[in-house]
């Protein structure tokens, strides 16, 4: 079977030097959960906007294929058409338009008569989104923000929805909600790629794993082999998905067998 997404051995630079992505290849199958993890800088948020066609002129080298089809160096509008979208770090809202219009530009240029099942199937996932639909998106708290920037993705229908780290300043019950939102989200039939530090939640719920640092993929396998990995263990698990310390860090590095 072709794989929803399939990367290929990407390279992509900033400022035409410095390598973000050093031969970058990896692939996510349909209806799954797939995750990269690594420590901050390993090039996960450039992997996504390299996806999301927001760098110019990026991969400088190697391929980008969705459904089959090459996207990479296309422009964002089109690839964002193709149905991949993308939620960034920052949840990219219209901080002074409210709840109920920044959903209403998730679902703009759409046409089709699925959109109030959607709006029903977003707010049974966070309800609390409907009790603010007036309010301005600032107002709101991190965890609701994190939670308006995943229904409107959703009322875009993606094919791939693709997340940076949105379980990030969150407090643990607040990242579970959102978790258990991500694994519903899955299970109604929406490939999920999720770029995560915290290696503990975000293997509770993928299928699939991959580890990147400086740039590279060093280890995949499915959730269960990355959780029974001894390495992952202590690196990744063992700190309670905290980011690493300096210290911690430069241990690891001496350590790990990858
Ligand atoms: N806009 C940018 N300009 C120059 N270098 C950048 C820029 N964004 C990220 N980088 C560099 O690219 C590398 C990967 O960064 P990033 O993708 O943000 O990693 P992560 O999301 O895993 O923390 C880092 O070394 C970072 O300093
Ligand atoms: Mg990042």
């Amino acid at each position: 079977m072709v794989p929803l997404l399939k990367i290929a051995s990407i390279e992509t630079l900033y400022y035409d030097r410095i390598y973000a992505l050093h031969g970058l290849s990896l692939e996510v199958r349909e209806k799954e959960i797939f995750t990269v993890l690594g420590p901050n800088g390993a090039g996960k948020t450039t992997l996504l906007k390299t996806i999301a066609g927001l760098l110019k002129d990026q991969p400088k080298k190697g391929t980008i294929e969705f459904l089959g089809k090459r996207i990479h160096r296309l422009p964002p509008e089109h690839i964002s058409v193709l149905g991949i979208v993308y939620v960034p770090e920052d949840r990219g809202l219209f901080r002074e338009l409210t709840v109920k219009e920044n959903l209403d530009l998730g679902w703009w240029g759409r046409r089709d008569r699925g959109i109030r099942d959607d709006f029903e199937f977003v707010f049974e996932l966070f309800p609390i989104l409907k009790e603010r639909a007036t309010q301005e998106a600032e107002t709101l708290s991190g965890g609701e923000q994190q939670m308006l920037a995943m229904a409107r993705a959703m009322l875009r229908r993606p094919k791939l929805l693709m997340l940076d780290e949105p379980s990030l300043g969150l407090a643990p019950l607040v990242a579970r909600h959102v978790y258990d939102a991500l694994s519903r989200i899955s299970q109604a039939g929406t490939t999920i790629l999720l770029v995560e530090q915290n290696a503990k939640m975000a293997l509770g719920i993928a299928d699939f794993g991959y580890i990147m640092e400086s740039g590279r993929i060093v280890l995949e396998g499915t959730s269960k082999e990355l959780q029974e990995n001894e390495d992952v263990k202590e690196f990744y698990l063992g700190l309670g998905g905290e980011a690493i310390s300096p210290k911690g860090w430069r241990l690891y590095k001496k350590r790990r067998t990858w």
